[in-house]
């Protein structure tokens, strides 16, 4: 339980996380009461917006109950946001010079003032829901003007952490000579999805799956994230990035490292990224001839990635990765881990795909492959294809599936959102599910060398292969994945997916 005076500020407070992610976050865990009683909230940002017009804003993307929700649950859920609105407020300032910084601490000091309680939680947590422009202005803002007083100070802080290994050092030895590696929390919202946090005890907690969680039993891995849409009106953000920066260097590759680490001394946050990192330096930077690029095109009704008005004429940046990393340690020598991510695809999904080798033929003929599927979302499950008899007279294999799903299997559990786990581990002060600094530079290493390629630094940049909004990816994408040992069987095999009525 969290005691003691806690005051949240939401740097960027009239931007598109903070009104997505943060505050119905906030206030996801505020209404179930996970948070400090006597918390409060301030928003802080440019826009010169009245106390009324931010809390408005604030709560734009909270959901209420559903349809069917009993008429308490309603009145309950009201009086809730009610409450989270009073107490919270707001402050404009700017991102580059002391007033509004000063104006914020003042305000800090008056809420501190008004405590009895003084209790033993953090005191002020900076959030930075933030371009990455302004991260090392705010936090040298931050820790010259709000920090003198406070008990306990953290900064919470979100990807983009630079563009190539350079870049993300510079800034992090910015920030680093301003919060130390203890007061910073760094986000990578996947490490905070329910499948990502299951990883350590699925691995660790059944023999059979660590039994077999090795080059002699596993041929390949994949590990897919699919979005139906495009950039549409995020484009001018994307194509500084692309695919790779954006999904694959960090929320991919932090589930990579999880999936693949060695079992930790404990389940302490030191620990666990201790692992994590030692996996990380096993894996050498990825190659070109392991990368298959794509940029999606216009198809049906639907723009492709260069109609889009905020998208640079002729822009070649990848809306579509696939790349095949491989890790050097005894457990996994090559075995091939191929990365999938792609916007404007046939389907919303993230899996990990763990595909056994074949077993040994002679009693069987073309008996397709072991795989344990790992569903991260939608609907999160767990699900292994194995073979067994048909029911029935003949002796005669059928794919089959052991089949844990969540929606079926824990139907009361409600499953928190990511950034809810997440903020409620920055409240805690848990670090365990956030990126250290020496993870976030092993990360770079990896894939530095192919972006600066893909950026045209070492000559002309690689041309993407089109694809058409909403099918699979590049046509070339099957051949990719098969040059290194994926078997798709022909059984017609597809999983029931329970969830779907
Ligand atoms: C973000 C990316 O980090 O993750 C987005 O910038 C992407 O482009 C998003 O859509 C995916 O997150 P989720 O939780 O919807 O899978």
């Amino acid at each position: 339980e969290l005691k003691g005076e806690t005051i949240i500020v939401v740097l960027g407070a009239s931007g598109d996380l903070a009104k997505k992610k943060t505050f119905p976050a906030l206030f996801g865990l505020y209404k179930e009461g996970y948070l400090p009683e006597d918390l409060s909230i301030i928003g802080y940002a440019r826009s010169k917006l009245s106390d009324e017009e931010f809390k408005d804003r604030q709560i734009g993307h909270i959901k209420g109950p559903k349809e069917d929700a009993s008429s308490e649950e309603k009145s309950e859920h009201d009086a809730k946001l009610k409450k989270f609105q009073e107490i919270s407020s707001y402050i404009s300032g700017a991102y580059d010079n002391d007033d509004g910084f000063l104006a914020l601490t003042k305000a800090m000091e008056e809420i501190e003032g008004k405590r009895q309680n003084k209790g033993s939680g953090p005191n002020r947590i900076f959030y930075m829901a933030l371009p990455p422009s302004v991260f090392t202005v705010v936090a040298t803002n931050l820790k010259k003007n709000c920090y003198k007083g406070a008990k306990d100070a953290r900064i919470v802080i979100e990807k983009p952490f630079g563009k190539d290994l350079e870049s993300c050092r510079e800034m992090m030895s910015a920030l680093k000579s301003q919060w130390s590696e203890d007061e910073t929390y760094r986000i990578d919202h996947y490490l905070g999805k329910e499948m990502v946090k299951n990883l350590l005890l699925l691995r660790f907690g059944n023999l059979w799956i660590e039994s077999s969680w090795n080059k002699n039993f596993i041929s390949n891995v994949q590990i897919t994230f699919k979005e139906p849409f495009g950039t549409e009106g995020r484009g001018g953000y994307f194509d500084e990035f692309g695919i790779i920066r954006d999904v694959c260097q960090n929320h991919l590759l932090q589930t990579l490292s999880i999936l693949t680490m060695e079992r930790p001394v404990s389940f302490s946050a030191e620990d666990v990224r201790d692992e994590k990192v030692k996996v990380l330096r096993c894996i050498p930077a990825i190659e070109k001839k392991d990368t298959l690029l794509g940029q999606y095109v216009a198809a049906g009704d639907k723009p492709g990635y260069l109609d889009d008005d905020t998208v640079p004429k002729g822009s070649v940046c990848p809306t579509f990765a696939a790349l095949t990393l491989f890790i050097n340690n005894p457990r996994w020598e090559g075995v091939p881990f191929i990365m999938k991510a792609g916007k404007a695809l046939n389907e919303a999904k993230v899996e990990v795909r763990v595909q056994y080798k074949d077993v040994t033929p002679g009693i069987f003929s073309d008996i397709p492959r072991n795989e344990l599927v790992l569903r991260i979302q939608p609907d999160e499950a767990i699900y292994m294809k194995m073979n067994a008899k048909t029911p029935g007279l003949l002796t005669r294999a059928i794919p089959i599936e052991l089949d844990l799903s969540y929606k079926r299997r824990f139907e009361r559990a409600k499953i928190p959102e990511a950034y809810e786990s997440l903020i409620l581990d920055a409240f805690k002060g848990d670090h365990s599910n956030f990126v250290r600094d020496d993870e976030l530079d092993v990360a770079w290493e990896i894939f530095t060398p192919i972006l600066h390629w893909i950026d045209g630094k070492d000559g002309e940049a690689p041309k993407p292969e089109p694809y058409p909004y909403g099918s699979r990816g590049p046509e070339k994408l099957d051949e990719f994945i098969n040059q290194y040992g994926f078997k798709r069987s022909n059984t017609g095999y597809s999983w029931p997916r329970t969830d779907m009525s």
